[in-house]
């Protein structure tokens, strides 16, 4: 079966099943491509039975026939990166010869931990709830245009001048406004230099290794992280990740043109989870909804924190796939409703907010859902791999999400292995 290049991203606030999408589909493709975000995100796969949590590394890792590249709007922790590998190698061999970095890449160095981490302990009304992995700051440094980036410690007189004056503007802050110790500059050249070193050999022109995949008749999976409600200029705004997550932000992070994209499909799970603040319209507040957190095993991959979980919005579904392009969706863990007798899914809101100004700002505050109430299935989904052999209302749940969504489901994941998913 040949495929044209293919985006898989999340349509909700992350950790829809990406991760197990993209490492289930990436054997038909040449590479897998991160374009955005950094290791704020957790993808989850299960490979030969063993479960991996991948931050900055793409979900294609595993395949020794497939490159993993990641594109230039991916913000990189050496740190993070470097003991990712170390970790991952444990699972997979030869990672530094498939792993293709665009040297593009801004860095998240140590300040921007810090100030992500100031930021959200000082008392301010606007705690987002991030990650505290310095996102934010690293994307405040690129569009302020003063970005340490990969490519710029390779060489120790280029990175002095530029670190020394990003440095004293750092430690003004860190010094005066949250009274902490400034951070030595001698150290940071150190650490920048040996890790511009030791990434050297898996640097790569990412844009033009795109276009040389495709001219040998391969394609290549675009990956999101995070989730286009959390995306920086679609989302629920302030309370989102600093990148755009949603299909606009693949060419420019991946370094690709707009028609090279291809397919997009979004990834949604059959309810809603969300960590961190911000609104969330259908969330579930009473012991159901501790129940799904808990069959759905919904800890943060990443921070570990409590996942909210909520009933499937498929009003703020329908906006973001109108909205973004997308051609299909998979559908993921209904076999976590498995056992529930009735399963409910937000067909409308209480006012029209969300078709007006106010829907263009995601404000999602003052909102009530209404709710179709849907019955649910007695015979489990766990682990079918045929679309046949659903129980007959959870197949009426995914045409109900296929009507109201008005696209169709591709594929459906029931459980967290490969072997548990549905094509269509
Ligand atoms: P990502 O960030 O979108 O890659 O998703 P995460 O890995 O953060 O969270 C998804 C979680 O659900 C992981 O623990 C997966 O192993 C698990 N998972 C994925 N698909 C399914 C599924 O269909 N059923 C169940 N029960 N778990 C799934
Ligand atoms: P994956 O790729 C879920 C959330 C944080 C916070 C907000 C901003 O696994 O789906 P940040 O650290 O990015 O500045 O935090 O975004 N967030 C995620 N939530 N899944 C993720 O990634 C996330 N990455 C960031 O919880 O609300
Ligand atoms: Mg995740």
């Amino acid at each position: 079966m040949t495929f044209s290049n293919t985006a898989i991203l999340g349509l909700q606030w992350g950790d829809e099943g990406k991760g197990k999408i993209v490492n289930y589909l990436a054997s038909n493709f040449g590479a897998a491509c991160r374009y955005q975000g950094g290791h704020n995100a957790g993808h989850t796969l299960i490979v030969d039975g063993k479960k991996i949590v991948l931050h900055l590394l793409p979900s294609s890792i595993c395949h020794k026939d497939s490159l993993s590249l990641i594109g230039k709007g991916v913000v990189i922790s050496y740190e993070a990166l470097f003991s990712e590998i170390e970790e991952i190698s444990n699972f997979t061999s030869g990672i530094t010869d498939r792993l293709k970095i665009s040297p593009a890449c801004v860095l998240i160095q140590p300040y921007h931990q810090l100030i992500d981490l100031y930021k959200e302990k000082s008392n301010s009304q606007k705690t987002i709830g991030t990650t505290l992995r310095g996102i934010g700051p690293a994307y405040e440094d690129k569009v302020a245009r003063r970005a340490i980036r990969v490519i710029d410690t390779l060489n120790e007189n280029h990175l002095k001048p530029l670190l020394e004056e990003t440095l004293d503007f750092y430690n003004f802050t860190i010094e005066k406004f949250f009274g902490k110790e400034a951070l030595s500059l001698n150290r940071l050249i150190d650490e920048n230099l040996a890790y511009g070193e030791k990434i050297k050999p898996m640097l790569a022109d990412v844009s033009m290794l795109i276009k040389k995949i495709n001219s040998e008749e391969k394609s290549v999976l675009f990956e999101g992280a995070q989730g286009a409600l959390l995306d920086v200029d679609q989302g629920t705004y302030p309370f989102v990740t600093s990148s755009n997550c949603s299909p606009s932000g693949i060419a420019a992070g991946a370094g690709c043109g707009p028609l090279d994209v291809g397919n997009i499909l979004g990834v949604v799970k059959a309810y809603v989870t969300r960590v961190g603040e911000g609104p969330m319209p259908t969330e579930i507040n009473d012991e159901l909804g501790e129940y799904i957190a808990k069959t759905g095993g919904e800890i943060g991959a990443t921070t570990g924190r409590p996942r909210r979980c909520g009933w499937f919005d498929a009003v703020l579904m329908k906006r973001i796939i109108q909205t973004n392009s997308i051609s299909g969706l998979c559908l993921t863990k209904i076999d976590v409703l498995d056992g529930l007798e009735e399963i409910k899914v937000c067909k409308a809101y209480d006012n029209e907010s969300i078709d007006s100004i106010f829907g263009e700002c995601m404000n999602l505050e003052d909102i009530n859902p209404i709710y179709d109430f849907l019955p649910g299935w007695e015979s489990p989904t766990k682990n079918i791999t045929k679309y046949e052999e659903l129980p007959n209302e959870a197949k009426d749940f995914v045409s109900y999400i296929e009507e109201n969504c008005e696209v169709p489901v591709k594929i459906i994941s029931t459980g967290p292995d490969d072997q548990s998913t549905i094509v269509r």
